[in-house]
């Protein structure tokens, strides 16, 4: 039988066909047509299944691409499906490039089914978006999703009162996530008439000129769990450790560390500095981010060991992940945490709970050989 892990990863593949953009009109076969109950597809149970070479889909020119209605019989089940187990969906649809013409409105049938749902199903639609952001969908695709959700503030309001608000608040948080312009609001000055699409730009403007209101915009739903900050504090620490590489002023990055006002996600400035260590691969910057990190720890406390502990250990668990890019990947954050224990960024304990984790991720995908011995 179909598990419901990889119904989502199919449906994810067949994005295209949904948006519409690849391989021309009227060439793609209709969603669904491959997928039926009886396993007429590709035996995901197979032992010798493996999702990553599976890109040769058998898919037949018969239909022309999905019009409305069917658009939306084909992507509200994936939706669904999608916030009931939120974090089922595959890396697969992060390698999906494509420009496509029915964009906005995923966006639009993703916040509208958000609107009537509670607050954690909310988080879930916020972070697909910025998720299939520059994959999947496009900036504009995101802003005449809103559009179009704007422009239909009255129908929105007769089954969810609270509509303006709401989607003001959606709007709020794409820009935290920097998948929208803050420009798409002042766009707006002087143009709009009705009250409530008035009442929704100005709830996202509220939001977003707040004091520290982008940082805290990865809460808007009260339900963010702290693990996951918005784009727009990624984009600064990302942009503040490259810049700490080029003039190893360590002092400026802690400067500007302290500037951002976030303590409760300094984890992610460790988190990125390990990324950033990882992805260039050479001794030098390896030795530079481990440097910092002893700087901003163990010298000064800007970041506290509870916040180290939780960047180094999120990049531990999504260190598969990352050797997709770099296939040394796990060598190498092994060979930081050798160098952060001897700065003593790292005690005993931590370091072995950190090995564990490793190495039996390693193992078990019978790929031992990438750890090497302590
Ligand atoms: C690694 O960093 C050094 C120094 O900043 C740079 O010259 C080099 O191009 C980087 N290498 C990669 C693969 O990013």
């Amino acid at each position: 039988m179909f598990n419901k892990r990889h119904l989502i990863f199919y449906l994810f593949k067949f994005f295209p066909l949904i948006l519409g953009g690849a391989g021309g009109k009227g060439v793609w076969g209709k969603l669904g047509s491959e997928i039926d109950e009886t396993g007429d597809c590709r035996d995901v149970n197979d032992p010798n299944y493996d999702s990553d070479t599976q890109g040769d889909y058998k898919l037949v020119a018969i239909e022309p691409i999905l019009n409305d209605e069917e658009l939306e019989k084909a992507v509200k089940p994936i939706l669904q499906e999608y916030l009931e187990h939120g974090n089922t969906i595959e890396e697969s649809l992060y390698d999906l490039n494509i420009g496509g013409t029915n964009g906005h409105k995923i966006v639009k049938m993703a916040i509208q089914l958000g609107l009537d749902r509670h607050n954690n199903q909310r988080e879930l639609i916020s972070q697909l978006i910025s998720d299939l952001y520059n994959n999947v969908l496009s900036g504009v695709d995101i802003s005449s999703g809103f559009d179009d959700l704007l422009n239909s503030i009255d129908d929105l309001r007769l089954d969810t009162p609270d509509a303006p608000n709401l989607l003001g608040q959606f709007i709020a948080r794409c820009i935290a996530d920097d998948c929208l312009a803050p420009k798409f609001i002042t766009n707006y000055k002087g143009k709009v008439e009705n009250k409530y699409f008035k009442e929704a730009l100005d709830k996202a403007n509220v939001l977003i000129t707040m004091k520290q209101g982008m940082a805290h915009l990865d809460n808007i739903w009260g339900v963010g769990g702290g693990n996951r900050p918005v784009k727009y504090l990624t984009n600064k620490m990302v942009a503040l450790l490259k810049e700490y590489l080029s003039s190893e002023d360590k002092q400026e990055a802690m400067r500007c560390i302290i500037e951002l006002e976030v303590p409760h996600f300094h984890h992610e400035v460790v988190y990125q500095a390990c990324d950033i260590a990882i992805e260039n691969s050479t001794e030098p910057v390896i030795n530079q981010m481990v440097s910092l990190i002893k700087f901003l720890t163990v010298d000064t406390v800007v970041i506290t060991l509870d916040q180290f502990e939780k960047g180094i250990k999120r990049i531990c668990d999504d260190i598969h992940d990352i050797s997709l890019d770099v296939p040394n990947a796990a060598f190498l954050l092994d060979q930081m945490c050798v160098k952060l224990r001897e700065v003593r960024v790292i005690g005993d304990g931590l370091f072995q709970e950190l090995s564990n984790k490793g190495r039996k991720r390693f193992v078990s995908e019978g790929d031992g050989g990438l750890m090497k011995p302590l």
